[in-house]
């Protein structure tokens, strides 16, 4: 429970921890912009090794990061290929269009996978053809936000079909440390396979603010130039990064408990009432997705229902509930969640 709530809208409304904002308040700082604030240093180092790459970048969100790794590695009129569902296309403003000027070639996705065929239909083969944009980048996003992890062996038929055309691959990774505990492999597995790679340690890993975007030195020295442009250079950013170290130390291996208890709820789910309810998918992360079956509540009531008794859930999008498991809900107060459902039915 998060004080008097209990909050199944998103992992992003975690707050951070009591061990978090000790660490922030004792902070070493100085000033980052100039290179010398020593947490963010050590924060940028710790996130490079943990993915296995050159150099990080501590960026303000997740979208600076994504946005930041695009601007760097595109050129105006140039094409990138990514899916339609994802959050660089459907939640960040068009940033792209706006930041970067590049041609966004989306491609739908079955079970949260571009297909390889399709892929490769689309990469342009004639750049010196003054007609043809320029195929740049290939994103990815791992786990995305419909809680569907990509496997390794998908993540490197991409990657080898990207360097086939010498496209980079860039990994939106919010979730990244999420995806690599369902799969039960090191995230620097599955940020192998890509370039450059965004990852969030607000979120599941409770930090209040920050992102990082991690890869080759040249890629992570133009994105700070870019940063720079953005307003996005902090001063005494180590009160941040600090959160930052604790998330990467510590919070990255716990997420299989959020993981568990979200298969916890959903079986709850299926179980209670007999058909009340209907899970969309077995969940994979922290996600638990369902429709009203049978229930006797209808989807708006039961959202200011249960607010009424302080447990906030997102309305249903065309029917489907989010549910998201994270640091600050526990097993007992699913249990309770349950309880209540069952209450409101009769
Ligand atoms: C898959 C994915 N990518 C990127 C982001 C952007 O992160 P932020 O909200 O920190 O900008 C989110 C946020 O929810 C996300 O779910």
């Amino acid at each position: 429970m998060m004080g008097k709530w209990m909050d199944l809208r998103s992992d992003t409304v975690t707050w951070p921890t009591e061990a978090m904002r000790q660490a922030m308040a004792a902070a070493e700082v100085g000033d980052d912009v100039y290179g010398d604030d020593p947490t963010v240093l050590e924060l940028e180092k710790s996130a490079a090794e943990i993915v296995g790459k050159e150099a990080a970048l501590f960026v303000a969100s997740g979208t600076m990061g994504n946005q930041l790794a695009i601007m760097a590695q595109t050129q105006p009129g140039d094409e990138i290929i990514l899916s339609d569902r994802c959050h660089i296309v459907g939640h960040e403003a068009g940033a792209a269009a706006l930041l970067s000027s590049v041609q966004l070639r989306c491609l739908p996705v079955q079970n949260g996978r571009m297909d390889l065929g399709q892929i490769a239909a689309t990469i342009r083969k004639t750049p010196e053809d003054i007609h043809s944009p320029t195929t740049r980048l290939i994103c990815l996003e791992n786990a995305d936000s419909d809680g569907t992890v990509l496997d390794l062996p998908y993540m490197q038929a991409v990657r080898a079909l990207a360097t086939r055309y010498q496209i980079p691959v860039h990994l939106d990774g919010a979730r990244l440390f999420n995806a690599a505990t369902a799969l039960g492999i090191p995230a620097a597995d599955l940020a192998r396979e890509a370039d450059t790679v965004m990852f969030c340690l607000s979120k599941g890993l409770c930090a209040p603010i920050g992102s990082i975007l991690t890869g080759p030195r040249p890629v992570i020295e133009r994105a700070r130039r870019k940063r720079k442009i953005l307003g996005g250079g902090m001063r005494q950013a180590g009160v941040l990064a600090a959160a930052g170290l604790l998330a990467l130390r510590e919070m990255t291996v716990r997420l299989d408990q959020d993981h568990q208890n979200a298969r916890y709820l959903a079986q709850a789910l299926e179980t209670l009432g007999g058909s009340w309810f209907k899970i969309e998918r077995t969940p994979q992360i922290n996600m638990v997705f369902f429709r009203l079956d049978q229930y006797p509540v209808s989807a708006d009531r039961l959202v200011h229902q249960l607010q009424q008794r302080n447990i906030l859930v997102n309305t249903a999008d065309d029917g489907v509930f989010r549910l998201v498991c994270h640091y600050w809900v526990t097993t007992e107060d699913i249990d309770r969640l349950i309880e209540v459902l069952g209450e409101l039915a009769t």
